[in-house]
């Protein structure tokens, strides 16, 4: 099987503390546990003959490890790899853009998901005006297409669907919804009825917009996309919960203390940061082709099981998306 997809996260340490996605007494990983860069990039490297040619850098929150724009260097460097993006809480980003963009990052996804200082405080403990800043500065130097994740909760920023549309037309961004899922535990217990299915967003969006046109393509990733054709604004469905997305999935994580996550519906993940470290090229190549198989066989536990979260204890903080 080919791998056409790697997130990789570089930190589970974060500037933010949203509800759903932070413990409240969180243990961070100890500093010499954490993968090199170079580690990181030997990997990718490897992985690139396997058929990779996109990779995510997410946390915890990716900005706040120093130096992140050498890790974009070294990904650049690497020929096959085509997209570099990153997935952030854009609240320093508006100081890390133009190196980023300069070492090679191509775009980046910022996660947003309330218009309302307030709300957003409520959600996050920061401040909304640092992420606004931030959007504008890396449409300023070019990080495009820029993308913004609404994890859309039911009771709390469910009214602010279509202020969201209005947000990607006003700012020129596509604004992805998310369903929320459960995954480890925030400071709150997860509780089903805090997913809102977003097909009535959708229908939402139409009822004030117009038919939504779907040009969803390969490389869509897990979002269903659609055009709202009177702005040519974009804005996209990620439904983990009500329309899984699992069929011919090729995506893979990389963890922050290196191991390969294989998807996020199961805490099954094969540790791969010794023979990062210490193994020799044909060992690290014996031992991808052993996780290039045991993905092909959860992608088959995961269809049986009827696309379930089973023991998710690992949190989205330590995850990054
Ligand atoms: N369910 C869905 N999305 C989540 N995120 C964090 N935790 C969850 C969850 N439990 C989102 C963040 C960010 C992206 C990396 O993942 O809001 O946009």
């Amino acid at each position: 099987m080919e791998i056409s997809y790697l997130r990789i996260s570089v930190t589970d340490k974060c500037n933010l503390k949203c509800f759903y996605c932070r413990p409240e007494n969180m243990e961070f990983i100890p500093y010499q546990e954490i993968l090199r860069y170079e580690e990181i990039g030997r990997l990718v490297r490897f992985l690139s003959k396997y058929g990779l040619k996109k990779v995510r850098i997410t946390g915890g929150e990716p900005l706040v490890r120093p130096q992140i724009e050498r890790l974009v260097e070294i990904l650049a460097d690497i020929p096959q790899i085509e997209d570099i993006s990153m997935t952030t809480n854009g609240i320093t980003l508006s100081q890390h853009a133009e190196k980023l963009k300069k070492a090679g990052l191509k775009r980046v996804n910022i996660s947003i998901d309330s218009l309302k200082p307030e709300l957003f405080y409520q959600i996050t403990k920061g401040r909304l005006e640092d992420v606004l800043e931030g959007v504008k500065i890396a449409k300023k130097v070019g990080l495009n297409p820029i993308k913004v994740n609404a994890v859309i909760i039911r009771g709390l920023n469910e009214e602010e669907v279509l202020d969201f549309v209005e947000f990607g037309i006003e700012y020129g961004v596509e604004v992805r919804f998310i369903e929320m899922m459960p995954l480890g535990q925030g400071s709150i217990r997860w509780e089903q009825e805090m997913v809102k299915p977003l097909d009535q967003v959708k229908e939402k969006i139409e009822e004030k917009f117009g038919e939504l046109i779907s040009i969803t393509s390969i490389g869509s990733g897990a979002a269903r996309v659609y055009e709202i054709p009177s702005y040519k604004t974009k804005v996209g469905f990620i439904t983990p919960m009500s329309n899984p997305f699992c069929d011919g999935c090729s995506k893979l994580r990389l963890t922050a203390e290196g191991s390969i996550k294989l998807c996020l519906r199961t805490d099954e993940e094969i540790p791969i940061k010794d023979v990062l470290r210490n193994g020799s090229d044909e060992e690290l190549d014996e031992f991808i082709r052993k996780v290039l198989i045991a993905k092909e066989i959860s992608n088959l536990k995961i269809q049986k099981s009827n696309y379930s979260f089973s023991d998710c204890v690992r949190v989205m903080t330590s995850i990054g998306g």
